[in-house]
């Protein structure tokens, strides 16, 4: 592991009722221990995850549109208004490493096709693979080596058999190649990695809790077992 601690620096807070500090995820936050290589974070929509997310990659030095250090490339919308007031605790620092973002991917590929580094990327340009093929070519041929990753719902492109590629890629990198892993998702599927925290930003402050636990679990699993029933409520009522 390397990152092993996020903190708010609460007494640089403007104010508390603006976003980011408007968020109640956020506004409960004082120190975040992180205490596996790979952490989870869960929640509703809107409840805070890419917004943490957004400023760790900040923080790292990645670009906050999606990338790692080394990629400058068009940074419009995408300042962290988080970043500057967070502190974040190394043992021991790496510098390597990628923040992922579905929603930008597109411009990621551009960029990377504009500087000609595709080689890097299972030599074929990323727009001429499938969203789900171009993550996962950014997966096997980008990352390894000491390193932490952020990815924000990579499973935005995965089908249900692709995610489980994925979650092999993921144990084989958190095993063999000392890499950490922040993963925002909301996929029950990649939740169900074995050696992974999970951290809930629902209902106060941020804290862990089992994959049981999970509404994305509990949704899912009884979504599976009665849907005709499950449906006859929700679509009837
Ligand atoms: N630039 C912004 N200005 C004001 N509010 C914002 C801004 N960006 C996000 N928000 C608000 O902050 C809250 C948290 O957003 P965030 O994107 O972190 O949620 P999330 O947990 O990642 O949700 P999702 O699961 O839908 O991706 C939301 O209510 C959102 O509307
Ligand atoms: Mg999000």
């Amino acid at each position: 592991m390397f990152l092993k601690r996020i903190e708010l620096k609460r007494e640089h807070i403007p104010a508390l009722d603006k976003y980011p500090f408007s968020i109640p995820s956020i506004k409960d936050l004082h120190r975040l221990d992180l205490k596996s290589n790979v952490t989870f974070f869960v929640g509703e929509n809107g409840s805070g995850k890419s917004t943490l997310l957004e400023a760790v990659a900040d923080k790292c030095g990645f670009n906050t549109a999606g990338g790692g250090r080394n990629n400058y490339y068009d940074l419009h919308a995408s300042e962290s208004a988080l970043g500057d007031y967070i502190r974040l605790s190394w043992l021991p620092k790496v510098t390597n490493g990628f923040f992922l973002r579905a929603e930008s991917f597109y411009n990621f590929a551009s960029h990377i096709d504009t500087v000609g580094a595709h080689e890097a990327y299972g030599g074929r340009s990323l727009h001429e693979q499938s969203h789900g093929e171009s993550f996962l070519s950014l997966f096997l041929n980008r990352f390894h080596r000491k390193a932490i990753y952020l990815l924000d719902e990579p499973e935005a492109a995965l089908s249900p058999g692709r995610q489980l590629s994925f979650l092999k890629i993921l144990h084989d990198l958190e095993t063999a190649g000392d890499s950490q892993f922040i993963i925002a998702t909301h996929s029950p599927i990649l939740l169900g990695y074995p050696h992974g925290s999970i951290l809930s930003f629902d209902d106060g402050p941020i804290r862990e809790i089992e994959y049981e636990e999970t509404d994305h679990y509990q949704i899912t699993s009884y979504f599976l077992q009665h849907r005709g029933k499950f449906l006859k409520q929700i679509l009837e009522d």
